[in-house]
């Protein structure tokens, strides 16, 4: 497999900017903007370009994950991804930046094994609290409490649809032991 040879860090799916620089992940950035352009709304502007995704894998502290169809966090090089997260790690804190599955292959349980990855990765590598933000009402905010996630913070009408509507954005935070 071509991945594990190439990112030294905890889990081979996971890179920083040490390993990204020496080799360019274009085939992960594919498989991202793959799950991202059909997993978030287009009503909130929440999915991120392919430059953004781009920009973020070369910035030291960020982390990422993909899933496969079949639950596994390993890829084939052939094989493409069905979720993906986008995490950033600050000294012991990690913000979840970024966290889809791809419509089709949701209600499998496959969000609980990408969330688990992400929240025991992170625990490997020293982080203490975990951050996120979503919008209000969204669904994936029963995913989280279930991993125990807790509202921490309200940014009152922070999202904007495309109808004008406001939505807040509720900051959740997991303290790891
Ligand atoms: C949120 C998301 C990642 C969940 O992925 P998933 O693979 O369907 O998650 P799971 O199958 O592991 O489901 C986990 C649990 O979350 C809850 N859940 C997930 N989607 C739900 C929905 N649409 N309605 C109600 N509950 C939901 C359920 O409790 C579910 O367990 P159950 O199926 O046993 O009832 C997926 O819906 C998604 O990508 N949404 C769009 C992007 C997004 O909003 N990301 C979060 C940004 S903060």
């Amino acid at each position: 497999m071509r991945h594990q040879p190439r990112f030294m860090a905890v889990h081979p799916m996971h890179a920083c900017l040490a390993e990204l620089s020496v080799m360019h992940p274009l085939d992960d950035v594919d498989r991202i903007m793959d799950v991202m352009t059909s997993a978030f709304p287009a009503e909130y502007g929440e999915a991120w370009n392919r430059r953004q995704v781009s920009d973020a894998l070369l910035l030291a502290g960020t982390h990422y994950g993909l899933i496969a169809r079949d639950g596994s966090m390993l890829i084939r090089e052939d094989e493409p991804a069905v979720g993906f997260y986008l995490a950033r790690g600050i000294l012991d804190e990690e913000e979840l930046l970024l966290f889809a599955i791809a419509p089709e292959a949701r209600r499998q349980g496959l969000g609980h094994a990408l969330l688990r990855d992400f929240i025991e990765n992170a625990r490997s590598r020293g982080k203490k609290r975990l951050f996120l933000e979503m919008r209000r009402n969204n669904p994936a905010g029963i995913l989280y409490a279930a991993h125990g996630f807790q509202p921490v913070g309200i940014r009152p009408r922070y999202y904007r649809g495309l109808n004008g509507d406001r939505i807040d954005a509720i900051t959740q935070e997991l303290a790891l032991d």
